[in-house]
């Protein structure tokens, strides 16, 4: 949710802070915040994003070595300038920035304003800055509950940034001397690719040659990996935005995946192991998960999928494999959801695209996708890089080989940009769409639905074709879109759908393939990709459908990056 980032060195702080805050900005931008101390501890905050918040505040002018800032997500207090990030004491002598929530800090409050010290926030993270005055951070953090990422920076300790982690990334930077410790590893890339993933109870601090971990066990000692990501990859390499770099880039994604295929092989065995696969995920992984129950079902595996946070109903025990898929491996609650599969003794097999992610440590079995970092807050290339590994683990489990040359097809699927763009034209002042699938189209209804209204605010919906006439009909009028990835399966059933739709003036779009006639006669328009199989269709698909959405979203003169009220990762239930 909310990014943070620190640096200690030689250089210069608040520059380093706020380029790095720039790419953390997908985390959060309700408002923005940098802490250094020079001669003294001085701050600059405010709300709005990075852009609009530097041309009336010169962060740079903040000098000195070592500083923390932040991009918020607004979870307790509004976004205003007084709740921004870094937060402090009563003698503006500690600084400090958070990630995640205090669960207990309404009473922590009330105790430390009947002991005189007045609070200028909203926040529950204020309540830190305030305990530092008169304890050391282990005695901070055992009064602390629920989950948290925090950094301060005192102005009697210059030299040194305090850290802590519980339930909320955290990752050192170890530059030359010089360190960085930031919520996400893209923040720091450009500075340095060694890094150190701090655990859940891990705190101490960060200097600019040293640094110190400890945990409830005494000192503790994590290694240093080296990160194979170019900074590049967090850059927007001319594109206008990151969402469409991103979408961009998954022909590439699946070029690397499949030059990894055999990496898969141990986990479709691993699969075979169990009575029962249950998928849990939320939000675009949901719809990954959704996939990979239709694929697994479809081969005989008795597969369920269950978004994370209503994971407590569910039935579950030790012959059961649970597949968390989540891009950031931080979701609050997939991660819950994990927690009570193992609780009740079933296995954990994690499909995560971020390095040492929490999901990935909770998990017994780990597939790391391989779509680099993604910085547009939608997910593109990583839910195309999720489906992909579910559809390799589907053939090998099957005994098929995988349809060769899908990034070639992916990358002549991006070629029908400009007509895309034109289909973008005439819905965008839409109010309403829908989306409808049947089988493996479904997942991919509700996420071309999902992909729309977050970003273009244009209310969308996902559902199954068949489902239509029992209600949603009746919305249909003359001109109401209608976007259908027709499949080989079920082609006839949808068509009839289709025809619904059509005797009501719905404006149909209908994905289809290479020398599909039929579809002609019943569509409006239709986007063609080359012929592939079932399986395969959505795999090509998906471009379309993430294309559409940023099109309409970028003529509705709206940020496909930064959608309003959301942040890349979940850190909350
Ligand atoms: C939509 C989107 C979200 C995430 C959801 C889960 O574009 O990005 O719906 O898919 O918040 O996030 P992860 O995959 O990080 O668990």
């Amino acid at each position: 949710m909310c990014g943070i980032i620190g640096y200690i060195g030689k250089r210069k702080a608040s520059e380093l802070l706020l380029k790095a805050l720039e790419r953390l900005e997908y985390r959060g931008y309700d408002s923005i915040g940098i802490a250094v101390v020079g001669e003294g501890l001085e701050i600059l905050k405010d709300r709005g994003e990075v852009s609009e918040v530097s041309k009336t505040l010169n962060f740079t002018t903040l000098e000195g070595n070592s500083g923390i800032g932040h991009t918020r997500w607004a979870t307790h207090g509004a976004p205003t300038q007084e709740n921004a990030h870094p937060l402090t004491d009563c003698n503006e002598k500690i600084a400090v920035v958070h990630n995640g929530i205090i669960e207990n800090y309404s009473e922590l409050r009330k105790e430390l304003e009947d002991n005189g010290h007045k609070f200028k926030s909203e926040t529950d993270t204020e309540v830190i800055a305030h305990l530092l005055e008169n304890k050391n951070l282990p005695e901070v953090l055992d009064m602390l509950k629920g989950s948290y990422a925090i950094v301060a920076i005192k102005k009697d300790e210059p030299d040194k940034l305090l850290f802590a982690r519980n339930r909320s990334p955290l990752i050192i930077g170890l530059g030359a001397g010089e360190n960085f410790i930031a919520s996400d590893i893209p923040a720091f890339l450009k500075e340095t690719n060694k890094v150190v993933v701090l655990e859940n109870g891990d705190y101490g601090y960060v200097k600019k040659e040293s640094y110190e971990i400890n945990n409830v066990e005494g000192s503790a000692d994590r290694k240093v990996q080296e990160i194979n990501w170019n900074s590049e990859a967090a850059e927007k390499e001319g594109y206008e935005y990151f969402a469409l770099k991103e979408i961009h880039e998954i022909p590439r994604t699946t070029e690397n995946t499949m030059k990894a295929l055999e990496d898969l092989k141990p986990y479709a065995e691993e699969i075979r192991k169990y009575s029962r696969i249950m998928f849990t995920a939320c939000g675009t992984s949901y719809h990954t998960a959704l996939y990979g129950k239709y694929l697994f079902n479809s081969i005989g595996i008795r597969t369920e999928a269950v978004i994370g946070s209503e994971f407590s109903s569910v039935t579950i025990g030790k012959d059961d494999l649970v597949i968390a898929i989540s891009q950031s491996g931080e979701t609050a609650d997939t991660l819950s959801a994990v927690e009570k599969a193992k609780q009740r003794g079933a296995k954990i097999l994690s499909i995560s695209n971020v390095l040492g992610s929490s999901l990935e440590r909770e998990a017994d079995f780990s597939i790391h996708t391989l779509a680099g970092p993604e910085i547009a807050v939608i997910a593109t290339k990583t839910f195309s890089a999720q489906m992909l590994s579910l559809y390799l683990l589907y053939k090998m489990i099957k005994g098929e080989k995988p349809e060769t040359g899908l990034e070639k097809m992916q990358r002549t699927v991006l070629k029908l940009d400009a007509e895309i763009k034109k289909i973008a034209e005439k819905i965008q002042k839409k109010e309403n769409a829908y989306f409808i699938g049947r089988g493996i189209g479904y997942p991919l209804a509700m996420e071309g639905a999902l992909k729309l209204k977050e970003i273009s605010y244009m209310h969308a919906e996902g559902m199954p074709a068949g489902e239509l006439k029992h209600g949603t009909l009746s919305l249909i009028e003359k001109g109401t879109p209608v976007i259908v990835p027709l499949l080989p399966e079920m082609y006839d059933k949808t068509i009839s759908n289709m025809e619904e739709v059509k005797a009501r003036g719905g404006l149909i779009i209908a994905l289809s393939w290479e020398g599909d006639e039929r579809v002609g006669d019943v569509a409006s328009e239709v986007l063609r990709v080359p012929k592939t199989g079932n399986e395969e269709y959505p795999l090509l698909y998906i471009l379309i459908l993430q294309l559409l959405a940023y099109h309409v979203t970028v003529l509705r003169e709206l940020s496909p990056d930064k959608p309003r009220n959301l942040a890349k990762c979940v850190t909350v239930e």
